[in-house]
């Protein structure tokens, strides 16, 4: 089995690659994998074991039709993860995202389709349903995006489906909660903070820390990918999460104990603009049909992923001077 994967030395597409070669995937087992990642900013070889010869590493682009014809016959599925992702990146300019998910996404969708690859695997956020006061979101919630990130997902995972309807494609769509674990750019809310506990440094809460996420575990989302892309129907959305619903106030309330900090070291600062109160997923679909459950509970993951930051400042600190965070 042949896996081509966009974005795979990010954040999540690094852990999925990571796991296939790790052979922790029983379906995928022995799977050689193509990585395409064009290495922007949150985009890291380190990531990946490129000695590992079950694994082809690419620098390029998604919206590059002319290097997608060239690599990607021959392969049997696309995870697609590259995106631009970070929220505040996008409330200070909207057009890479729109080039990156939106063009970038079309462009592999009509390369894949061309190249007659099996089946298309989008990975899609929970943010392009907007934010949900009471209750949780089911695969057939309208989508209704507040952020250019959002809402450049929502396009791109739209155009995903179309692809479905309208030419036939095996497209699967995933929309996760999100995400913590080891290797995250270090501008993301829980690294950011642990990387400045461990320094002694304040850390920033937005507004009144009552906005509410459901935090996943990364392996948890992989795992929640690969069942989708095995066993998952075609032209189908499935949610992914069921971690921890807790508020900012609540989640730094733990990445301050697990760093044996108190809360002196926060510093309250003006809210994100059109800042989402509430995400909440329901998961009975992939529950139930595909028999997801998730396994790292909070307590384990953050305290792994807490220990990881500490272990691995070589990895964390020239990103973080690099990007003046
Ligand atoms: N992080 C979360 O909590 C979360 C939750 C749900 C869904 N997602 C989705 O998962 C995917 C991965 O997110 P992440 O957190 O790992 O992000 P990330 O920023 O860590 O990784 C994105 C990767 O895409 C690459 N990339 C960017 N533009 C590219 C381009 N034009 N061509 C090729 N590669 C390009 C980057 O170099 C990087 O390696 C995204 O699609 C995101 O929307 C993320």
């Amino acid at each position: 089995m042949q896996i081509f994967v966009t974005g795979g030395a990010g954040f999540i597409g690094s852990a999925y690659v990571r796991a296939l070669l790790q052979d922790e995937f029983a379906g995928a087992a022995g799977a050689s994998v193509t990585v395409l990642d064009l290495l922007s900013y949150s985009g890291n070889r380190d990531n990946l074991p490129l000695t590992d010869s079950r694994l082809r590493f690419v620098q390029g682009d998604i919206t590059d039709s002319a290097l997608l014809r060239e690599l990607l016959p021959g392969h049997d599925a696309v995870v697609h993860f590259a995106a631009e992702s970070h929220v505040d990146r996008s409330i200070a300019g909207a057009l890479p995202f729109v080039t990156t998910n939106v063009l970038g996404t079309q462009t592999l969708l009509d390369e894949a389709r061309a190249a007659g690859v099996g089946r298309f695997l989008h990975v899609s956020t929970d943010e392009v349903y907007g934010s949900i006061d009471d209750g949780s979101w089911t695969e057939q919630w309208p989508l209704a995006p507040n952020s250019p990130y959002a809402a450049s997902k929502a396009s791109s995972d739209l155009m995903a489906l179309a692809a479905h309807r309208t030419h036939g494609m095996d497209v699967v769509v995933t929309r996760c909660s999100n995400n913590y674990g080891t290797h995250q750019f270090p501008e993301k809310v829980i690294p950011l903070f642990v990387t400045n506990l461990i320094d002694g440094k304040q850390v920033p809460l937005y507004g009144d820390g009552g906005n509410v996420r459901d935090w996943l575990h990364v392996t948890d989302h992989c795992r929640g990918i690969q069942l989708a892309l095995e066993k998952g129907r075609a032209g189908e959305v499935y949610n992914i999460g069921g971690g921890t619903e807790l508020s900012n106030r609540e989640l730094t309330g733990r990445l301050l104990e697990a760093c044996g900090a108190g809360w002196e070291m926060v510093r309250p600062v003006t809210d994100r603009k059109g800042h989402d109160r509430r995400y909440s997923l329901d998961i009975t679909k992939i529950k139930n049909e595909l028999g997801y459950e998730p396994q790292v509970t909070l307590e384990q993951g953050l305290a792994d992923t807490v220990a990881w930051y500490r272990e691995n400042r070589a990895w964390w600190e020239p990103l973080k001077a690099r990007a003046a965070l």
